[in-house]
């Protein structure tokens, strides 16, 4: 006899101590099981504060981490641990290679503060936390980044190349990428690891010109993971929750095309809203997960055997604990 996986979920979340937390990009039968859903900084702010034991998160690896080393005490379970690709481009030991890198162009280690966007793995987030800095999100870089800068310091931020220089382009700031071109750290203000995210490039200048060419008039929004191209040619770039606003702020006759990831697009999607892209923008991993997966999991809690629980150890846990933390103090 098959599972009617809607009805056990429910059963189990009504029976067990749990939070169930999906992020905006998972499936939509996924995302509607979600007690608590948002972008990345509302789900870390959130789960911090729900009071069950168990926090089951659908979403990418990186974010069940943050759970965990924000509120140490709950147990936090993956339906899939499903990692970001972004976050998979660097580690501890490219983290090191970059900030030599900077210091042997003529940066003192001392003058370098590292931010890392929260789509880095929890060991990156420590070395960030070790040096002094702090974890941003798409929806705070530029409170962070600015903050980052009074300490009069070079900032060294990872791995999003594309967010990076999207905001050091949006306050006037000289930024260049490690290892491209004759990037000079000396002479720039931000200088970013080269990591990307392969989903926000499928968005491009012909998307943008095919739309405005058809209906004159449409308003292009994108995240700011896209190339810097793609977001000074936009006529608005935000996070998530950004894009959610500016869409739902729009007159309903305002015809906009969004340049994210299409889970969300798609609940957004209207007469007058559109996915900027001829292909289907999904997230490969944010996509992994499924109502089997998330009954799988609750199952597990309640037969006294959990699964794909994140763990982390002391003293990656104390020091990516430091730079979430010193992010969630700036209101
Ligand atoms: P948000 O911070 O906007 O939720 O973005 C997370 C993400 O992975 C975007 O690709
Ligand atoms: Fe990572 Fe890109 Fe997927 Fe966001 S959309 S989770 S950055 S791979």
């Amino acid at each position: 006899m098959s599972i009617d996986y809607k009805k056990e979920i429910n059963r189990l979340k009504d029976k067990l101590d749990v939070t169930v937390v999906a992020h905006y990009y998972q499936r939509d039968e996924v995302f509607e099981m979600g007690d608590i859903v948002g972008d990345s900084l509302e789900l870390a702010r959130k789960s911090k504060e729900a009071t069950s034991e168990w926090i089951v998160f659908c979403g990418v690896g990186f974010m069940g981490q943050s759970v965990k080393v924000i509120a140490p005490n709950k147990r936090v379970l993956m339906p899939k641990v499903a990692c970001c690709a972004m976050a998979r481009m660097i580690d501890s030991s490219y983290f090191d290679d970059s900030v030599q890198y900077i210091v042997e162009r003529g940066v003192p280690k001392e003058n370098i503060l590292p931010i890392t966007y929260i789509n880095s793995d929890a060991t990156v987030k420590s070395k960030v936390g070790e040096m002094g800095g702090y974890v941003c999100t798409s929806s705070n870089a530029f409170k962070i980044i600015e903050k980052g800068l009074e300490s009069g310091k070079k900032i060294l931020f990872v791995p999003d190349r594309c967010l990076g220089q999207n905001f050091a382009n949006s306050i006037g700031l000289k930024s260049c990428v490690i290892g491209v071109g004759d990037c000079d750290p000396k002479e720039a203000d931000v200088i970013c690891f080269n990591g990307f995210c392969s989903v926000h490039q499928y968005f491009t200048l012909d998307d943008i010109e095919f739309y405005r060419n058809r209906y004159p008039g449409i308003k292009i929004a994108v995240h700011p993971e896209c190339d810097p191209a793609i977001v000074q040619a936009a006529d608005f770039s935000g996070s998530t929750s950004q894009l959610i606003k500016y869409v739902a702020d729009l007159d309903p006759e305002q015809k906009v095309a969004v340049g994210t990831e299409y889970n969300l697009v798609n609940r957004m999607r209207s007469k007058n809203t559109f996915v900027l892209s001829s292909t289907k923008p999904e997230c490969p991993t944010m996509n992994e997960t499924t109502l089997e997966d998330l009954y799988i999991v609750l199952k597990s809690i309640e037969d006294k055997a959990p699964i794909n629980e994140i763990e982390i150890d002391e003293h990656t846990a104390k020091y990516a604990k430091l730079a979430l933390d010193r992010m969630l103090e700036i209101k």
